[in-house]
């Protein structure tokens, strides 16, 4: 098992460049099923999730190959709409393809997908909206056989703004008989950033950015090249590792108009942020404020994927605060391990009360989810002594190099690999 060494360490300092957004490029990457010919996704991240993603195109007999330009994806050799079982149980965003599939094969076949265990991640959503849409489920032991004939446009309002079954209505639409409207969506950047895509390759879809969108059914997409933008997840981590630490970062490519309420909190802490083009200073001088409540929300509230690393951050604030998990049913698996660490947190249901200490205690830490895993690296920069975090192959699953992002930030931080 691999594991990554941290050494506790001083306020952060440095520059650095974030990557291409992780949940921007898988759904990316299942639309490009969707289009005969080569498509080039600029600025992908290199992270284990989408060498999932491109391992899951290639079972179905597509090409991916990285060049100078990007990640590209040739999917005119497309023959199989079987994925493999050990592919689509470990990693969530599988399911993004079943629309895809389904459109394009008019069958799919697949188990239910895996992912980071934070809670409840049922699929009825997805299916109840491809149902609407004429397609037709067999479920049996967690196995899923689907097909459509004919994809056909209907009107649908989605329970919650699930991200991912907006993303599985967008890709089951866009070549769709008729005109789908699909209500309540997810506003996610990242939903954006598929319409975008898919805008650029033929389809038709308006009121992107909005919760309605309508999409009228095209009879063909065009390969397209695309550029990813920068990860907001993964900027607002280094952000909060900048308060956490009374540090002060610069941030090159920040997605600033992604992190409003982001920076709403850290402002609250009393971080200084200056912001020139893309280029974001963050700033905390002192030891940072405690903050009464804060509530993870869907888009544009605060992400749920930035909870754990805020709750380091707060369990070295000075005072009491609180945070309300609202997305998630059991996103609070670090708590247990920052309070091994000498951190004060009680969770009560859906809400942990966190009151700052002054130093945390380096320890042997388990990552148990690809966030909170960060927040387990940022605790150790934060804690006194050297610790270690194992399962930090969670962590790749969405940071290209979090010790090479922390270095470029004065920490100690190595990947330890082990045979
Ligand atoms: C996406 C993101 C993930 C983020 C989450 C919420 C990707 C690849 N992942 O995940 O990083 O944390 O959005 O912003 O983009 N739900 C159902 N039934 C369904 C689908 C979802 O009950 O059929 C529930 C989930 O259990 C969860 C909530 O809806 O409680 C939100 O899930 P959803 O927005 O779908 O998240 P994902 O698309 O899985």
């Amino acid at each position: 098992m691999d594991i990554i060494h941290v050494q506790g360490s001083g306020p952060l300092r440095g520059e650095i460049q974030i990557q291409g957004s992780k949940n921007a490029v898988l759904p990316i990457l299942a639309a490009a099923v969707l289009i005969e010919g080569t498509c080039c996704l600029k600025n992908c991240p290199h992270i284990s999730d989408v060498n999932c993603m491109c391992r899951l195109l290639e079972s179905m007999g597509c090409s991916t190959y990285w060049d100078e330009d990007g990640l590209k994806v040739d999917t005119s050799t497309l023959k199989e709409s079987r994925l493999p079982k050990e592919l689509v149980t470990s990693m969530r965003s599988s399911i993004i393809l079943l629309g895809p599939l389904l459109a394009r094969c008019k069958e799919a076949s697949l188990d239910y997908p895996g992912g980071c265990v934070i809670g409840d991640r049922p699929i009825d959503m997805h299916l109840h909206l491809l149902k609407e849409m004429g397609a037709v489920f067999t479920i049996q032991n967690e196995h899923i056989a689907g097909l459509a004939e004919q994809l056909t446009g209907t009107t649908i309002r989605l329970p919650f703004p699930s991200v991912g079954t907006t993303e599985n209505g967008i890709l089951a639409s866009v070549m769709a008989k008729g005109r789908t409207t699909l209500l309540n969506c997810a506003l996610e950047p990242e939903v954006q950033q598929l319409c975008h895509f898919l805008n650029a390759a033929g389809a038709k879809i308006e009121g992107v950015g909005t919760d309605c969108l309508r999409i009228e059914g095209v009879e063909k997409l065009y390969p397209v090249t695309y550029m990813i933008e920068a990860d907001r997840i993964v900027a607002g981590t280094y952000i909060f590792s900048a308060v956490a630490t009374m540090g002060r970062i610069g941030i090159l490519n920040t997605p600033v108009k992604e992190l409003d309420s982001v920076l709403e909190v850290v402002k609250q802490m009393g971080c200084r942020l200056s912001l020139e083009g893309k280029h974001l200073e963050v700033w905390q001088k002192e030891r940072p404020k405690a903050v009464s409540l804060v509530q993870t929300q869907v888009y544009p509230g605060f992400p749920t994927d930035l909870q754990s690393v805020l709750m380091t951050t707060l369990a070295v604030s000075d005072g009491e605060s609180q945070i309300e998990e609202n997305i998630f049913s059991n996103r609070f698996k670090i708590a247990g391990e920052l309070v091994r660490m000498g951190a004060e947190i009680r969770i009560e249901g859906r809400r942990a009360r966190i009151k700052g200490k002054e130093k945390l205690y380096a320890m042997s830490l388990l990552a148990e989810d690809l966030r909170g895993g960060a927040a387990l690296v940022l605790a150790g920069i934060c804690a006194q002594g050297n610790s270690l975090i194992g399962n930090c192959h969670y962590i790749e699953r969405g940071y290209e190099d979090i010790c090479r992002d922390y270095r470029f930030l004065g920490a100690a931080v190595e990947k330890i690999v082990r045979s």
